[in-house]
Parts: structure tokens; sequence; C-alpha cells
């Protein structure tokens, strides 16, 4: 997820290339990390394995260049939590951020959190006009990752995969997609995948 600035946040995202957009034209990408059979999180949240491994913040598919490419962010409610819980007094993002949440949660003072409810297909619309030419970054969780691809709005997944199995998590994708891998790289630690989303299964 490259959800910060902290030592420990910069650990989290590693990013594609800078090659990321369709020929100049806006994307939408889902990129986080990822143990090896496919959860972002234990299921209790926890992500001190992700943490531990070893990442070049300059090397290939760094967060720094990921960062510039993007224009608005779109996380569901857990992963903002996380965030606040581990990083209390800053917010890593200059970017407008979508929190999508039935509840009323604080936000950060001076930040541009907006919480929010509405279908993800009218927020997309905000997030693309806001972001101007820069892309669009869902950082997760899987399950609203899958909401953006339901509604045809989810074009690249980037996934970062940790060498790790944790058994029981948090979910990558729980969707049936097809995919078609566009790039690999490694990252130290990680083996890092740039995938298209082309269709659900059977359409
Ligand atoms: N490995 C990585 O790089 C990486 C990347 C990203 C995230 N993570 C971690 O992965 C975990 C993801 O947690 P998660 O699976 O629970 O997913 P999540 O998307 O972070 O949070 C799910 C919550 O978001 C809210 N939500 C989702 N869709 C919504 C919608 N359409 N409208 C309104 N609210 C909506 C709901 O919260 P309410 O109950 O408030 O309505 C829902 O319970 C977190 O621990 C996060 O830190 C890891």
């Amino acid at each position: 997820m490259s959800l910060h600035k902290s030592r420990e946040a910069s650990r989290l995202p590693i990013a594609p290339l800078g090659n990321a957009r369709h020929d100049g034209v806006m994307a939408t990408h889902y990129f986080t990390a990822c143990s090896l059979d496919g959860f972002i999180a234990t299921s209790d949240h926890s992500l001190e394995w992700l943490l531990r491994q070893q990442v070049d913040e300059d090397g290939p598919m760094s967060y720094q260049g990921f960062e510039k490419s993007i224009g608005a962010l779109a996380m569901g409610a857990s992963t903002y939590e996380w965030l606040r819980r581990h990083e209390p007094d800053t917010w890593p993002y200059q970017q407008p951020t979508w929190v999508f949440t039935h509840r009323d949660l604080l936000t950060p003072p001076g930040a541009d959190v907006r919480l929010t409810h509405a279908d993800v297909s009218a927020v997309h619309a905000e997030m693309v006009a806001a972001a101007g030419d820069a892309d669009v970054w869902v950082v997760g969780g899987g399950e609203l990752a899958g909401q953006f691809a339901d509604a045809g709005l989810l074009d690249e997944v980037w996934v970062q995969f940790a060498p790790v199995t944790l058994g029981a998590g948090r979910p990558l994708l729980p969707r049936a997609l097809d995919l078609e891998l566009l790039d690999v790289a490694r990252n130290c630690d990680f083996l890092c995948g740039r995938y298209g989303v082309r269709s659900r299964q059977g359409e």
C-alpha cells in the first residue's frame, strides 16, 4: 500500500516504473503488497509480515516514482484506520483521498480526506476530475478494489508479492477476473507484477 512517508510506511508501497498510463490516458490502479497466498493483511489487520521485508525505495517499481503519477486516492475504512493507528500525528498524502465508510470517522486536521458511502462510479468521477491529468489509485482493501472492477473502472493491478504465506487474512481481490501480465520486476524481497484488467470471467 504505499501508505506513508515514515520509514515504516515507505516500505509498504512498491509501485509502477512510471509507464503505468495507457498512452497518456488517465488510468485507475490498484496496487498493493501481498502474501504469496493472496492476502494483503492478516485477519486482524496486521502488516508485520510485510514491514519486515526488504525493499529498495529507489529500485524497480518503487513507491516514490508511483506516487508522483497519482492525483487522487480511494481506500476503505480498515485501510484508513490502519494508517491512522500507525501514524496518528500525520497524514501521508497531499492528494485528495476518498475514504469509503458508513461511519462518521474522524479525519486528520488539514488533510483532504473525504468520507463517502456513495456509489464507486460517482466517486470515481469525482476522483478523475480532481486528479486532472494524473492517475487514480485504489489503495485497498481488496473488496473495494473489486467494487471498482465490478463497475468496469479498474485498469491495472500491481501486486508486490512478499515471500510469506499467511494461510488466512484480508483478500487481495475477491473477484473472478481475467488479467494480462504486462510487466514483472524484482525489488529485493518482492516479486512485482503489473497486470492489465481484461474482463470479468465469462464475459
Ligand atoms: N498489503 C498492503 O500493501 C495493503 C494495502 C492496502 C490495505 N492493506 C491492509 O489490508 C486491510 C484491508 O482491510 P479490509 O479488507 O477490511 O478492506 P478496506 O477496504 O480497507 O475496509 C473495508 C471497510 O470499508 C468500508 N467500505 C468498503 N466499501 C464500501 C462502500 N462501497 N461504501 C461504504 N463503505 C465501504 C466498510 O467500512 P464501514 O464499516 O466503515 O462501513 C468496510 O468494512 C487493512 O488492514 C489494510 O491496512 C494492506
